[in-house]
């Protein structure tokens, strides 16, 4: 399947919603995902410039089927962001009415950011497998930055949203973060990916824009504490 994988990773501020200062200045990743033979493919986390977005895919005769929400921040479905009006996932919605893929557990958390129905979620358990085309993802659940934040593992390729960065991982301070969670989310889910997955976070937050896990293991803090324990004592608070 890897030939037909198509996989893109557009930086905001710089690849899409040129000139948008908040776009520039939270340097996140949107991700399509997709099948080339089928043409299809599904946006991770749309934000800032949606039409942008859709535009950017049908260039690569691509056409965005569905989204991928990591999470409900919204700088990656959009929403209000201390302020100011981020477009994001009901904005693409009315260009383009698809089923927003999210954990169980987000999905009243997506609707009061967003303002999208329940009708627009498909809702899902940590494990569950999608098909773009013929593409498998695995959408594996991994609470702590938010209750129901997710990453998406594709041809041993990990989109990890604001679990975990090259340096560091999302933080636990925000309404429905939990310390405890997120160490279990990190430790004992993605460290056990194998070695040669591919990083690719939801902030360019390093001056790699990806690495392998084995790459991060070694560079990134947080695979440092070994014990919940040691975890807490290092992060809490
Ligand atoms: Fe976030």
């Amino acid at each position: 399947m890897k030939d037909r994988l198509y996989f893109r990773q557009l930086l905001s501020g710089r690849d899409f919603a040129h000139g948008d200062p908040v776009a520039a200045g939270m340097v996140n990743f949107v991700y399509l995902i997709g099948d080339r033979q089928t043409k299809t493919c599904l946006v991770v986390d749309p934000a800032y410039a949606v039409q942008e977005l859709l535009d950017l895919a049908a260039q690569d005769e691509m056409e965005i089927e569905g989204v991928l929400a990591t999470h409900f921040h919204p700088d990656h479905i959009g929403g209000d962001l201390m302020g100011h009006s981020v477009q994001g996932v009901q904005e693409l919605l009315e260009l383009r009415p698809v089923q927003v893929h999210a954990q169980r557990i987000e999905a009243p958390w997506i609707q009061e950011m967003t303002g999208i129905s329940k009708t627009d979620m498909s809702l899902h358990d940590s494990g569950d497998l999608i098909h773009v085309g013929e593409i498998p993802i695995r959408l594996i659940h991994t609470p702590g930055h938010t209750p129901g934040s997710q990453c998406f593992l594709v041809e041993g390729n990990l989109v990890a949203g604001d679990t975990l960065f090259l340096q560091g991982c999302g933080r636990t301070d925000l309404p429905g973060g939990n310390s405890k969670d997120l160490y279990h989310s990190i430790h004992d889910k993605l460290a056990k990916l194998p070695d040669e997955t591919v990083i690719f976070p939801g902030h360019l937050y390093s001056e790699a824009p990806s690495a392998t896990l084995q790459e991060t293991k070694s560079l990134n803090y947080v695979f440092k504490p070994k014990t919940e324990e040691e975890w807490l004592r290092l992060f809490s608070g």
